[in-house]
Parts: structure tokens; C-alpha cells; sequence
């Protein structure tokens, strides 16, 4: 099984997108509100669905999202997005969520999988088709 603790981030792949949850981020238990990651991983997602685009999207689906280990306030967060599959009008994206805890002793925790559709549009909102 895989072990989601690690010291160090991956070193194949560069972030999409970093950013240090907040206390105005949490949920009422005070750990970070599920739907704040989700918010973090659609945007992630997108940039990686808009590059391969080269224009608009839309979220169409998210088609897995597992919530693997908590996030907490300080926690710097890493995703990584990677188109796994292109087909006529969409982009499936998948995106992993990396957690530095302790940014001092570099405590590194794998806490979200998630696959995402996206849908290219163009300026009306309508579907067409990605360049393969
Ligand atoms: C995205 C949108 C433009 C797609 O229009 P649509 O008429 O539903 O499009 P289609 O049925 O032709 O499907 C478009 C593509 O999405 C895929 N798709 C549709 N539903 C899907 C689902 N539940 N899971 C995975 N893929 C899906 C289709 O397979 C198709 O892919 P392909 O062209 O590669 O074969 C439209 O659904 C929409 O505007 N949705 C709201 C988007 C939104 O507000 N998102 C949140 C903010 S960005």
C-alpha cells in the first residue's frame, strides 16, 4: 500500500498551484472545510484543462474526489494536475493535494485524490472541439 506520508514533495512534476489554508477556511470542528480543498483542486484542474485548451473551460464533472487525510490551518498545500485523457469537446484532469504541516521539519502528507472533467466552450458557452 501506498505510504501518503512523505518528507519530501514530488521532485518528477512542478505544482499547479500552492497556497496556505487559513483560519477563515475552516469548518465548525476548526479543522479546513472540505469545500474549500474542492474550490483549490477545481482551480488547479482548470489551469492544467485551460493550457491544454488554449481557451475557456468548464467544470463539467467531478468524476472521483477522495479526501484522504485532513488539512489544517498553516498547512501549505500542492496540487498537482495532469490531463489523463482528451476526447472530442473535454479534458479529464486528475489532481493530487500534497500538505506541508510543519514547513520547519518538512512533514509532507498526500490528503486529496480527485478527477475532474472539464468541457472546452467557446465565447457562448457551447462546447467545441479540443485541438488534438
Ligand atoms: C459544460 C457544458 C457546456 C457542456 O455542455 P453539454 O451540452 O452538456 O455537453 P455534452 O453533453 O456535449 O458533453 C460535452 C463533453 O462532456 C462530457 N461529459 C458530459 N457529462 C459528463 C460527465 N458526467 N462525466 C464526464 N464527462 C461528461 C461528454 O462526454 C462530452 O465529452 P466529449 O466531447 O469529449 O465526448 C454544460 O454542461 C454547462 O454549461 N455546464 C455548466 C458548467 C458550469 O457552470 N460549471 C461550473 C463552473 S465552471
Amino acid at each position: 500500500m501506498e505510504n501518503d506520508t512523505t518528507n519530501i514533495l514530488p521532485t518528477d512534476k512542478h505544482p499547479t498551484l500552492r497556497v496556505v489554508a487559513m483560519p477563515s477556511d475552516t469548518n465548525a470542528s476548526g479543522d479546513i472545510f472540505g469545500g474549500w480543498i474542492m474550490s483549490q483542486v477545481d482551480i488547479a484542474g482548470s489551469i492544467c484543462a485551460i493550457r491544454r485548451a488554449h481557451g475557456r473551460v468548464a467544470t463539467v464533472a467531478v468524476n472521483e474526489f477522495l479526501f484522504k487525510k485532513p488539512v489544517f490551518v498553516g498547512d501549505l498545500i500542492s496540487c498537482y494536475a495532469e490531463v489523463e485523457k482528451v476526447g472530442t469537446t473535454s479534458i479529464t484532469v486528475s489532481v493530487e493535494v500534497y500538505a506541508e504541516r510543519d514547513r520547519i521539519a518538512e512533514q509532507c502528507v498526500k490528503v486529496t485524490e480527485a478527477l475532474l472533467t472539464y468541457v472546452s466552450v467557446d465565447e457562448n458557452r457551447q462546447p467545441q472541439p479540443v485541438n488534438k
